[in-house]
């Protein structure tokens, strides 16, 4: 008999079922030290809330803003500039462009883009992957050989995200990023509409001179819709196979029936809390600090639980329950805070449209290697 793998909180994403490990360190050991990997964990949500609104805790070490393996190459120039990878002003000031250019885009166009591209996919790995990336390039504004080519690049640009990145990993993701540098650069002088438009526009109200932040959190916006969306859509792929697909309410005479697409939303918003696609992040202590009353030195890292904080019962009564339109979920998976996915809305929208649109019924082969996203694995017939 094979013995089931271990668990460990950094492999967790990839596991089968990381979720009795998850359910038993929130009960156990809601924060901690773990001896093994070194790093303190945070799994229960008012640990993990605690870290995420802690000024202390930063997303990079203090001592290593970019890493090593990527300084002084094109990947660490856009590495070193976006949102996600720095605190402080300048974060702020670039993530409140970035969220009102993204604010102003509708449900509805997002859907609707992600119901045609799907329609145009060619097998499961190319429905995960390729149709979230293709629908964020065409709300860039960019056109469809440059999407092609940026879609295929973004792959081995996040190779140098994840910490575990090899050097390898980091040499596939700077010869990326030197090619997305140049395939998008000229599209922020283009004068062009769609997103790129708008954020050239905001940036300069703003009174930011320099273009360059602004193209590498372009080439973000691409990155982070990657594996992510690819993940969701997976996850609620198969969350229908084995739910079942949901049924639109039926409105009563004084109630009417809520818009068309509300199972649907409310299904993939629960795929989102129950079986998070981004399933952990880091924080990285930069002045000594305290949390859940314990001292955390600096120097510290801390690995925030996302996915087990969502199936908190102090969080969300009844967690383990698959159950679609829950009343005022506590949902982790965007992060809170300076952080906080400003993509949240966008991602929904496409795992909905390919929802909507996708025909087959896939079967489920274990999960992709990764240190934060669950991806499955998809197959069987497609279409
Ligand atoms: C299911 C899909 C997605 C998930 C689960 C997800 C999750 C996350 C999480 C957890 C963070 C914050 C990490 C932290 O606090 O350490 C984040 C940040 C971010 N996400 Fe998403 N994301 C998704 C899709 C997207 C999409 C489609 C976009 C683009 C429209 C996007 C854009 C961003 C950006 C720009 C940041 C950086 C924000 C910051 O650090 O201030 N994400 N995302």
């Amino acid at each position: 008999m094979t013995q089931p793998r271990p668990v460990t909180p950094g492999m967790a994403p990839a596991h089968p079922d990381p979720y009795p490990f998850y359910a038993r360190l929130v009960a156990e050991r809601p924060f901690g030290h773990d001896a093994d990997s070194g790093l303190w964990v945070a799994a229960g949500a008012a640990a993990v809330s605690e870290v995420l609104a802690d000024p202390a805790c930063r997303v990079r070490p203090p001592a290593e803003p970019v890493p090593r393996g990527i300084l002084g190459t094109p990947a660490g120039e856009v590495f070193g500039s976006l949102v996600r990878m720095t605190d402080g002003a300048a974060q702020a000031r670039r993530k409140r462009i970035l969220g009102t250019a993204l604010g102003a885009v509708t449900e509805e166009r997002v859907v609707a883009l992600a119901v045609e591209h799907t329609g145009r996919a060619t097998d499961w790995a190319d429905l995960q992957f390729e149709v979230p990336v293709r629908v964020m390039a065409s709300l860039l504004g960019l056109d469809g050989e440059v999407s092609a080519e940026a879609g295929r690049l973004i792959g081995d640009f996040v190779r140098c995200v994840p910490a575990s990145a090899t050097a390898e990993d980091q040499a596939a993701a700077a010869v990326a990023a030197a090619r997305l540098l140049d395939l998008l650069g000229p599209h922020l002088h283009a004068g062009g509409g769609g997103l790129i438009g708008e954020l050239v526009r905001l940036t300069a109200d703003a009174g930011e001179a320099e273009t360059a932040p602004l193209l590498a959190n372009v080439i973000g916006l691409l990155s982070q819709t990657y594996d992510a969306t690819a993940a969701l859509v997976g996850n609620t792929l198969l969350a229908l196979a084995q739910h079942g697909r949901p049924e639109e309410p039926v409105g009563e005479r004084d109630t009417p029936a809520a818009p068309p697409g509300t199972a649907l939303t409310d299904f993939v918003a629960e795929v989102v809390r129950h079986d998070a696609p981004i399933q952990n992040t880091r924080r990285f202590v930069a002045e000594a600090t305290t949390v859940a009353g314990q001292p955390v030195p600096a120097g510290s890292a801390i690995l925030l639980l996302l996915a087990a904080a969502n199936r908190d019962p102090l969080a969300n009564p009844d967690p383990h329950t698959f159950r679609p339109g829950r009343a005022d979920p506590r949902v982790f998976t965007f992060s809170r805070g300076a952080h906080r996915c400003p993509g949240h809305a966008i991602a929904t929208a496409i795992a909905v449209g390919v929802a909507a649109t996708a025909t087959g019924t896939p079967s489920h082969e274990g999960h992709l290697p990764s240190p934060n996203a669950r991806i499955p694995v998809l197959k069987g017939q497609f279409r």
